[in-house]
This record gives structure tokens, C-alpha cells and sequence, in this order.
């Protein structure tokens, strides 16, 4: 006769009793696992609650995340108040100066570690406590692959410093100082006091970088609690973000309301908007192609460019504008930007409340004067941030961002000067016998996705210390790589197919002219097909490829940015189903 499970032990797929352990008997893969959490002092009461999984991405290494520890005791607390129990959890965190190559090569790794844990784990819902640049975007990633209820809490932005009564704040004002070192109008001195100024607190870059862009896009998505991008990370509205958000992970677990409900189709539009009305980052739109991918969805880069003509940049931040990350929280956040947008919003998108982003913007109220999120009458940029540009030199597409380039060089002709790699371009870019004008296009090829590899935010290419000592601020510069959402600059990046597996830009040599018109949204090398063909034919390309480990995985399977760099064997073949598992 079977013996009937004490009531604590039945093996209902809720909470603890999720995703048993493989010993063949799953009354005894219950027993065990709860013998062993009961050595950490859980009562059988405790353990009966939704289980809320809490991916901690605390780490010394990264000081974005420096509050994480205050996030997660507010985040126990709205969960526990809301009846759940709180596990957190380790993970991969990634900060964009601490890692090598490059911050983005690790993203995907942390997207499956992200991933895996969620599905190893019991738990109903998982909190993903991320900031730092890739940590969102591979965390949205990981999330959207494994299918559960999910909600992003941001970790919030950097405080703003002062150097010599002058407000800064990283990441912008770290480029512009840098720029004004390598020009000689600073010296070592200043330059040393200013590196105390740029950093004042933890949390993530105060501008509109890739972290504040994925903390709007976030919200925007319907990923986060109301309000949640925009808090200033030591502040005590974030930590209130953080007690919500652990409720609200209670009610969606409760619920049953899963990532696929919230990142739809429509929600995927509701960010493009979103990407090009705060003069986002380029990085924005190579991480949405990729979180899109797991869901079996694609971002249309052409739809992007058509939207983009219709969606002003309302949001004055730097790079594009003047304010920095605490001044749009203070003007309201990303309601009065939403508020603002409402006529471009797919409004009946569902968002993590189980209210639409329609309903949130009316709960949210008439709003106040401010002047950080302008109207769409008197926008900072008449179009979106960014534009897509296409031609011989880029089939698959390149992004400018216009927001933040030199109006006189949007229409530009001029001759090439190349650099093969990154290394070529840290040899000679200062050399006094590098022959650049003003007027020239730098390129520098193998910084794409395979190339350096890791599609490196290297696209940022210095002026030559000959022209910046004279003075000259923005040249034409043309890569396959990214660049930070901190910099600013004529600068057509994502170079699509790259080089480095033999996209055209392989080909572009000294001397060749290159046209760049953003207003025909033209990227071409002013080089016959012949002569490209002849130059094929001389000096063939093989793709770089690696022995073993990460490098290998990497190198064998990563994507070309427009479908997001992702792995291919990560994007869903089909909308994903949670109930599958898979
Ligand atoms: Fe972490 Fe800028 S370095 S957000």
C-alpha cells in the first residue's frame, strides 16, 4: 500500500516543489530538498509560499551594482509582505570597464546562466536585479528563454559630481575631458581631478548610455514596475521601486503571468518609440533584435528607420541634450515621457502590473511643468535619435546616431583612411605621419561581432591627435563595431555584414571615397563591382575561429548585429511555450 505524502511533501508543481532534482523518486527529491533548506532554519510554513527567485548580480567588480545588498533586503521585504518567499541567487555580472575583451562577448554567457538558473531553480517568479549595460539586456534574454513570470528591477543611476563648479557625470563628460586631454587644453593635474568627479556615487551611467537606454526600454516593454527606470540608484525612491517590484513578483508568480504575456510584438514597437524618442543608444537596438530573438519575434531595422521620421527626441539628456539621468527622474520619469508619446503607443500592451501601458499613463496622472522631457511640438531633434542607413559598403544595414553627430557632415564625401584593426588604429592614430584631414573617412574594420571578437564599443575612433590639437572636433567614422550611448560624434557603426567574415568593408582601402547621406540614408564606397570583385578574388577572407572553450562557442555561433549578436542556437525558432519547458 502507498503511504499518502504528509501535506508539506505533495509534489503539486508550485514553489519548492518545482523542478525536482533527478533521483528517481520524486517524494524523495521533495524530502531531501526541503531537509536541506530546513538546515538553513525554514520552517514548513515558509516554505509553502510562492517561491520568488531573486537573480543577485552584486559582485566588487562591479560598482553599478554597488547597492545591490540595500535592493535585495528591500525586494525580501515587498515579498514577504505580500505573502512569497524570497531565494536570491548568484550570477554572472558583467561591468563595461572590468571586462575583458569586452563586456559585450560575455552578455550571451550571462543570458545562459541567467537562463539555466532560472529553470534549475524552483521558484514561481524571478526578480532580475540588473543596471550595467549588458546586465539587463542578457537578463531580459535569459528571462525571455525560460519562459516564467519575471520582472526587471533597474539598480538605478550614478549621482552627478562637480569639478571645479561644473557638474559632470559619467559617462559623456569622461569622453569630452579625455578629448580635451588628448588636445592639450587640459593638463595631467586636471585631468587626475576630474577622474575623482566623474563617478559620485554607485549605480550606472547618469546619461543617456546603453544603461539608462535599457532602464527606459525596460519600463517601456512593460518589464518593470511604474517609475521603475529612472530612481537614482542611493536613493530612497529606488529602494521603494524595490519593495513594489518584490510585491508585484508575488502577484505575477500568483498570477501565472508570464515574460510572453508582456513582451509582445506590440511591446517590441512601444520600445523602438521609446529607443528613438531619449536619443537611446545604438546598443539598444542590437539587444532588442536579441531579447526579440528568443522570442521568436524579429526587430525590423527598416521599420525602425520609418518610425524614426515620425518620433522626435524629446527627452534632453546627454549625450543628445543637456540633462543627466536624477533631473529626469525629478521631471517625472518615464510617465511624463509616456504622456508625451501617447498618440505613437500601442497602449493596450500588457505590462508586469496586469494593467496596459494605456491604463498605467492614466493612473499616472495629468503630470507638472518640467523642462527635461520636451513636447512634441518643440522637440531637441525633429526625428528619432537614430537612423538606418544602407548601400553597397553596408547590405545589411548600419545605424547613425543623428541626434548626436555634426549636422555639416551628415552629407559628406570624402576619402578613406583605414585601419585594419584595433590595434593598427591604437599603433597610428596618433602618429604625426598619418595623412588625415578634416574632410577624410576614418574606417576601421575587425571590430564586428567575430572580428575583435565581441563587437567591441570601439567605434568611438578617436580624432587624430594632428587634427584634435587643431582643434577639429567630429571627422566621418565608419566601423562594424558599437559604440557607448556616452559618445557623441558622426559615426556609423554596426557595419553589416562585417569584415571580418568578408562583408564589403573588408575590401575599402586608403584613398577609396566613401559617401555618407544621412538624408538618403546611403552608406557607399564610391568603388566599382569589379574592382571590389578583383579585390575579393586577390585576398580572400577566412573567419576567425578559436580551439576551444567560450571562444570557440562564441566565435562558431554568434549572429551579425542585426538579428542581435545573439548565439544562433539561443533565438527561439517559435514563439516560445511556456508550458513546454523549452
Ligand atoms: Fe556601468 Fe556605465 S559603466 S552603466
Amino acid at each position: 500500500m502507498t503511504k499518502k505524502l504528509p501535506a508539506t511533501l505533495d509534489l503539486d508543481a508550485r514553489g519548492l516543489r518545482k523542478g525536482l532534482t533527478s533521483y528517481g523518486d520524486n517524494g524523495f527529491s521533495l524530502f531531501l530538498r526541503k531537509a536541506f533548506i530546513k538546515g538553513a532554519g525554514y520552517s514548513d510554513s515558509a516554505l509553502d509560499r510562492p517561491v520568488i527567485g531573486i537573480a543577485n548580480t552584486g559582485s566588487a567588480y562591479n560598482p553599478c551594482h554597488g547597492n545591490v545588498t540595500q535592493l535585495i533586503e528591500a525586494l525580501k521585504r515587498g515579498i514577504m509582505l505580500a505573502g512569497g518567499l524570497p531565494m536570491d541567487f548568484p550570477t554572472i555580472s558583467i561591468h563595461e570597464s572590468f571586462a575583458y575583451p569586452t563586456s559585450m562577448y560575455l552578455r550571451n554567457l550571462m543570458s545562459m546562466d541567467t537562463e539555466e538558473m532560472i529553470r534549475a531553480q524552483p521558484m514561481d517568479a524571478v526578480v532580475l536585479i540588473g543596471g550595467c549595460d549588458k546586465t539587463v539586456p542578457a537578463q531580459l534574454m535569459g528571462a525571455a528563454s525560460a519562459g516564467i513570470p519575471a520582472i526587471q528591477l533597474i539598480t538605478g543611476s550614478m549621482l552627478t559630481g562637480s569639478h571645479r563648479s561644473e557638474r559632470v557625470g559619467a559617462c559623456t563628460d569622461c569622453r569630452r575631458y579625455w578629448g580635451k586631454y588628448r588636445a592639450e587644453e587640459i593638463d595631467d593635474e586636471e585631468i587626475s581631478d576630474v577622474n575623482n568627479q566623474l563617478v559620485a556615487s554607485v549605480g550606472t551611467c547618469s546619461v543617456m548610455g546603453t544603461a539608462s537606454t535599457m532602464a527606459c526600454i525596460a519600463e517601456a516593454l512593460g518589464m518593470t514596475v511604474p517609475g521603475g527606470a529612472s530612481p537614482p540608484a542611493v536613493t530612497a525612491d529606488r529602494m521603494r521601486i524595490a519593495e513594489l517590484t518584490g510585491a508585484q513578483a508575488v502577484a505575477i508568480a500568483r498570477q501565472g503571468l508570464t515574460i510572453d504575456k508582456i513582451l509582445t510584438e506590440d511591446a517590441f514597437e512601444n520600445a523602438m518609440r521609446v529607443l528613438l524618442a531619449i536619443g537611446g543608444s545604438t546598443n539598444g537596438i542590437v539587444h532588442l533584435a536579441a531579447i526579440a530573438g528568443r522570442l521568436g519575434l524579429d526587430i525590423d531595422l527598416k521599420k525602425l528607420d520609418r518610425m524614426g521620421k515620425d518620433t522626435p527626441v524629446l527627452l534632453d539628456l546627454k549625450p543628445s541634450g543637456q540633462h543627466y539621468m536624477e533631473d529626469f527622474h525629478k521631471a517625472g520619469g518615464m510617465a511624463t515621457l509616456f504622456r508625451q508619446l501617447k498618440p505613437l503607443l500601442k497602449l493596450s500592451a500588457l505590462t508586469v502590473t496586469g494593467r496596459t501601458l494605456g491604463e498605467e499613463i492614466e493612473l499616472a496622472g495629468p503630470g507638472f511643468a518640467q523642462d527635461v522631457v520636451k513636447t512634441m511640438d518643440d522637440p531637441i531633434y525633429p526625428q528619432g535619435g537614430m537612423a538606418v542607413l544602407e548601400g553597397n559598403l553596408s547590405p545589411g544595414g548600419a545605424i547613425i546616431k543623428q541626434s548626436s553627430a555634426d549636422p555639416g557632415l551628415m552629407e559628406h564625401e570624402g576619402r578613406a583612411v583605414v585601419f585594419e584593426n584595433a590595434a593598427d588604429l591604437a599603433n597610428r592614430i596618433d602618429s604625426d605621419d598619418l595623412d588625415v584631414t578634416k574632410d577624410d573617412v576614418l574606417v576601421l574594420k575587425n571590430i564586428g561581432p567575430k572580428g575583435a571578437p565581441g563587437m567591441p564599443e570601439a567605434g568611438y575612433i578617436p580624432i587624430p591627435k594632428k587634427l584634435a590639437i587643431q582643434g577639429i572636433k567630429d571627422i566621418v567614422r565608419i566601423s562594424d563595431g558599437r559604440m557607448s550611448g556616452t559618445a557623441f560624434g558622426t559615426i556609423v557603426l554596426h557595419v553589416t555584414p562585417e569584415s571580418a567574415i568578408g562583408g564589403p568593408l573588408a575590401y575599402v582601402q586608403n584613398g577609396d571615397r566613401i559617401r555618407l547621406s544621412v538624408s538618403k540614408r546611403e552608406i557607399s564606397l564610391l568603388v566599382s563591382d569589379a574592382e571590389l570583385q578583383r579585390r575579393r578574388e586577390l585576398s580572400p577572407i577566412t573567419p576567425p575561429t578559436a580551439e576551444r572553450g567560450y571562444k570557440k562557442l562564441f566565435l562558431d555561433t554568434v549572429t551579425q548585429a542585426d538579428q542581435g549578436v545573439d548565439f544562433d542556437f539561443l533565438r527561439a525558432v517559435r514563439p516560445a511555450d511556456p508550458a513546454s519547458g523549452e
